[in-house]
């Protein structure tokens, strides 16, 4: 496979990636704690935790094809003009951080945590930042 057939192919899966995920948020910030459909609010929580940790691996090899080796991503993100790829990547970057912290006592204790409320705050800014980024006039 051809390195653009392989970019094409990522941004099909990020753009189908990007909706469940956006659904799935949605989903946990109305239901404050209730099920769904029959569906414990525990397993949409997993549910949750696979969609968008999914799609934050599949976003990381789709910047991988543009910046390469990780090693040199603090410096490609340094040179970045446009600021709101700037601005994605760091809303993702604290919203992955902080899922990973709030996903803790849900595996332990099942808790929601004041951290969860922000966590979700956060994801929604970067998926604003997500839907703007396909854009022309915001690309870069
Ligand atoms: C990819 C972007 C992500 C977005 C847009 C997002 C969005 C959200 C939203 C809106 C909530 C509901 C918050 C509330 O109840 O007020 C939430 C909860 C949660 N998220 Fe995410 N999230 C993302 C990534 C992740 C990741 C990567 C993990 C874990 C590895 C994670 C784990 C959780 C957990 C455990 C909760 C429940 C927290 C609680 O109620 O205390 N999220 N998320």
């Amino acid at each position: 496979m051809t390195k653009r057939e392989k970019s094409k192919r990522l941004k099909i899966i990020l753009v189908v990636l990007t909706i469940l995920t956006t659904i799935s948020s949605i989903q946990l910030e109305i239901l404050h704690g209730e099920p769904f459909m029959g569906i414990s609010f525990k397993a949409l929580v997993w549910i949750h935790i696979v969609v968008s940790s999914l799609f934050i691996v599949v976003a990381s090899n789709h910047i991988a094809i543009y910046w390469g080796d990780i090693k040199g991503w603090i410096t490609r993100f340094n040179k970045l003009k446009k600021r709101h790829t700037k601005w994605l990547i760091s809303f993702f970057l604290v919203t992955g951080l902080t899922g990973i912290i709030v996903a803790l006592p849900f595996i332990i204790g099942d808790n929601h945590s004041t951290l969860g409320g922000i966590h979700g705050k956060l994801g929604f800014a970067a998926l604003i930042f997500t839907f703007l980024h396909p854009m022309k006039r915001f690309r870069g």
